[in-house]
């Protein structure tokens, strides 16, 4: 018989199949093939465990309960000339299968040793295996503009996008990729100007764009700030804060940074959000939630347990 599946337990420590907690923080997720791919900021030890001592981390399930670890996908440097040298800052890696190519594409937030946040960059590596190892390709402010915190989504008609906080935090880019998903294209689209957002994430149902953003206050949760278009590039109609129950203010202690759309089941969709720990990095925790989607808005109500069959009714 097999053993039933345990809940997801949203804030509490979640051991991956070896029983060591999970530690992939700023996640970003793909599916292929039957199998989901977590890929996330491996932390240390301590406030200097913020800084990226290791590398990006990756996982892997074929039912999202239960998560292998996969190694390091993205090495960091020991080259003091690389951009991701031991002791930079590589946040919110984002990772794209692109068929033309065959490569795994991640995408991350890099900022340079010994910099604080003021290089905003993107940094770039590809792939030929989801787990890596991942080969840096190059950073850079995409279309020459400031990058903080960022997604990827990779839209039903082939088309690719970077979402990024730009222009020193305070508008949000939606900025197409090349057809290899290496660059942009030089052209972006100024969205939620002036909002100052970030742990931005998109999903779409039924031809409609949905995100998913915070405000921007550091490592310390503040209440989400979710927002509906019909095409990408806006215009962008803001449908407030999402979350309900306890904690909603602070979305449950957390920060947005995925929406998982779960394979084979229409309208399923999992909220994914950090609560970070900036003194003991190693030990921040994951919040998944279920979405509960309405017509062109969706809320998030709290749940302290939970498995995939909420979405059976559905
Ligand atoms: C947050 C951001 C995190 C990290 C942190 C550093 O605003 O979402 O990814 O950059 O600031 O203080």
């Amino acid at each position: 018989m097999p053993l039933s599946p345990p809940p997801f337990r949203p804030g509490q420590l979640w051991p991956d199949t070896d029983g060591t907690p999970i530690n992939a923080h700023g996640g970003g997720f793909l599916y292929r093939n039957g199998t989901y791919f977590w890929y996330g900021e491996f932390k240390t030890g301590g406030e200097g465990g913020n800084r990226a001592n290791v590398g990006i981390s990756v996982y892997s399930s074929r039912d999202l309960y239960h998560w292998k670890n996969e190694g390091i996908a993205l090495k960091v440097s020991e080259d003091e000339n690389s951009p991701i040298v031991k002791g930079s800052v590589l946040e919110r890696p984002k990772v794209l299968f692109n068929a033309a190519t065959g490569k795994y594409v991640m995408w991350f937030h890099l900022e340079l040793k010994g910099k604080g946040y003021s290089a905003a960059l993107a940094g770039v590596a590809t792939s030929r295996s989801p787990v890596g190892p991942f080969t840096f390709v190059r950073s850079f402010r995409p279309d020459g503009e400031m990058s903080r915190d960022m997604t990827l989504f990779a839209d039903d008609d082939g088309k690719a996008y970077l979402i990024t906080t730009s222009e020193n935090n305070q508008t949000q880019h939606v900025s197409q990729l090349t057809d290899d998903y290496l660059d942009t294209t030089g052209h972006f689209a100024r969205i939620l100007a002036h909002q100052a957002l970030e742990g931005e994430a998109i999903f779409k149902v039924n031809g409609r764009y949905f995100y998913i953003g915070s405000h921007t206050t550091g490592w310390t949760p503040n209440p989400a700030f979710a927002a509906t278009a019909e095409r990408i590039t806006g215009p962008w109609t803001p449908l407030g804060n999402p979350c309900t129950g306890p904690n909603a203010n602070i979305t449950f202690g957390a920060q947005s940074t995925y929406v998982l759309a779960v394979h084979g089941k229409p309208g399923a969709f999992i909220f994914i959000a950090d609560q970070w720990n900036p003194k003991d990095a190693i030990d921040g925790r994951y919040v998944w939630l279920p979405i509960t989607l309405a017509a062109s808005s969706f809320s998030i109500p709290w749940r302290s347990a939970w498995d995939l069959h909420v979405f059976d009714s559905r």
